[in-house]
């Protein structure tokens, strides 16, 4: 199945109170990002892969695969729908078509599997929506207000993990982004902007450690797993 891939990488990773945006933290020999692109690099159906980076990025250009011909750059935005965007329009440059199938993946979740990524293609392909690889939550859920008083516990069973790669049609994802952000809604992935122009989109039940590095443990976490 041909399909593009978008790899928004603007974020700052406030979170992880580490000296360099988390996607360019030492993961092996190498940066997070790297064994990120690596998931897709060389993968049969790959039309063309983009990065969306920031203005200032000053990391990105240290990096091996920064002189791969098969890597594109778009640059990044304010918010990961902005950066995501703009990687949609540099598709679209590079001569994708509006009903072609977009992969969204988060340059900070180096662990996604093969068979994830094949399962997500093929359970997906003849979607008139599209959809996301995703993960039934295991622990008990809890509702609570800003002093940290729990008001309700909702029936786990329903809720699952939104992960990446998130995969939907050019056209219709650029735009939902676009209505999503001129609205100023709260869009934290893709699905969510799809949501809201109307669409359902499928979850796959896709491996527990296709992890998003946030916090500083998740590193420790990653190297046990390679
Ligand atoms: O912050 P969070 O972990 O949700 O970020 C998910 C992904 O979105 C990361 O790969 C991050 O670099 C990217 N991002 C971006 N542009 C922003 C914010 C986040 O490309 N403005």
């Amino acid at each position: 199945l041909p399909f593009w891939v978008v790899i928004p990488a603007a974020g700052v990773g406030s979170r992880m109170q580490a000296d360099r945006p988390k996607q360019y933290l030492p993961l092996g020999d190498r940066a997070l990002i790297e064994h990120t692109l690596d998931c897709f690099l060389g993968q049969p159906g790959l039309n063309g892969l983009v990065v969306c980076l920031a203005a200032d990025d000053a990391w990105w250009p240290a990096l091996a695969c920064a002189s791969d011909q098969r890597i594109q750059r778009a640059g990044g935005g304010r918010e990961r729908a902005d950066s995501v965007l703009s990687g949609l329009h540099k598709l679209t440059e590079l001569g994708a078509l509006d009903s072609d199938w977009v992969l969204v993946h988060d340059a900070a979740r180096p662990h996604l599997a093969a068979t994830d990524l094949h399962k997500l293609l093929d359970s997906l392909q003849d979607d008139p929506v599209g959809g996301l690889l995703a993960v039934p939550v295991r622990d008990t859920l809890k509702q609570a207000d800003a002093d940290g008083r729990v008001t309700a516990t909702p029936d786990r069973s329903l809720f699952w993990q939104a992960y990446t790669p998130q995969m939907f049609r050019l056209g219709a994802l650029r735009q939902a982004l676009a209505d999503a952000l001129a609205c100023g809604a709260l869009i934290t992935d893709e699905a969510s902007a799809m949501e809201r122009a109307g669409f359902a989109p499928r979850l796959i039940e896709g491996r527990a450690d296709n992890i998003k590095v946030t916090r500083p443990e998740d590193m420790e976490w990653l190297t046990r797993l390679r």
